[in-house]
């Protein structure tokens, strides 16, 4: 009782300073319920990014991970990007380096390099396009015209495009630690026992997953599936966190994820305290240097331009 009491004080105080500080609460589908609870937007990639570039708030205050919070200080210099637990990174986009890029471009001169979202400002800077999981194939499927395609970090997400585009890709050995903990057994054992559910599954997946799945998306356009798909039962093979959302949006229908091991330790470091002190003390800001972020803000601009 006396804990529920103190989780309103929180949220009031969260409230409270969010209209004195002019702030907006973006969240990405992975973060704890509490957190989804308080963020006036909770989305994928795609659509936080959008989001972040068109807000009219002073302050973005952003739950997720540090290169969604670089992506958003990329479109919106002129607004204060704000995270709650700076430490939380992503895996993936540390493993490429920006000299890592620089390299491999060398070695395919005349190469067209696509990056996945998960990346450093760094790595940005040095692509000619970005991309998400949302619009990989359609990027991809918009250089026609271009011989050689590098596309980093993940290497299951450029296989998954490889595949949808018939493009041969340049790919890193990036991956998500998170999602390849989803074995094709664990969608064997599920589809035994919900022999009705409907597999949906994201592209950073392995791809023995992947093939055994229905619908291959990104986490938000998962959601607008099960909203709008008849079917009442779903395997689900991404982050946990996204349950909460699709029970929420669709209390009648029922979702198992593919594998409780799926949790994104970084995506979890973000509470409701560490909100509300961050937007009582205004920090920790996410700032990209003006060279780097003009650079980056091209290779996004491309993207948001073919999608
Ligand atoms: P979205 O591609 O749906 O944003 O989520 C994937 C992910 O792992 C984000 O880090
Ligand atoms: Fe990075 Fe994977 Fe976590 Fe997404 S789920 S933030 S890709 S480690």
């Amino acid at each position: 009782m006396k804990m529920i009491k103190e989780d309103k004080k929180v949220i009031t105080r969260i409230k409270e300073l969010k209209k004195k500080r002019n702030a907006v609460i973006l969240a990405h589908n992975y973060q704890l319920p509490e957190v989804q609870d308080i963020a006036d937007f909770r989305g994928d990639s795609l659509e936080l990014s959008r989001i972040a570039a068109k807000t009219e708030c002073e302050v973005i205050v952003f739950c997720g991970v540090y290169f969604m919070a670089e992506t958003a200080s990329i479109l919106s210099p002129d607004k204060k990007v704000i995270m709650p637990d700076i430490s939380a990174g992503c895996p993936m986009a540390n493993m490429m380096t920006a000299d890592d890029l620089r390299k491999l471009k060398k070695e395919h001169p005349g190469a067209v390099a696509v990056g996945y979202v998960n990346t450093s400002a760094a790595v940005k800077a040095e692509l000619d396009y970005c991309c998400t999981s949302t619009n990989a194939v359609a990027v991809v499927n918009a250089l026609k015209d271009k011989k050689d395609i590098i596309f980093v970090p993940d290497k299951y997400l450029a296989d998954y495009v490889s595949k949808k585009s018939g493009r041969k890709l340049i790919s890193w050995h990036g991956f998500c630690p998170t999602h390849v903990k989803i074995l094709p057994e664990d969608l064997i054992r599920e589809k035994k026992f919900h022999p009705r559910a409907k597999v949906m599954s994201h592209p950073e997946c392995l791809a023995a997953v992947v093939s055994q799945s229905e619908l291959v998306v990104s986490t938000s356009q998962m959601a607008k599936h099960a909203r709008e798909d008849s079917t009442k039962e779903f395997i689900v093979g991404t982050e946990a966190g996204l349950i909460y959302r699709l029970k929420q949006d669709n209390p009648t229908k029922e979702f198992y994820l593919a594998s409780e091991r799926a949790v994104c330790p970084n995506m979890k470091r973000t509470t409701q305290e560490k909100v509300l002190w961050a937007l009582e003390e205004l920090k920790d800001e996410v700032k990209v240097s003006e060279d780097i972020r003009k650079k980056a803000r091209r290779a996004i601009d491309r993207m948001l331009s073919i999608i």
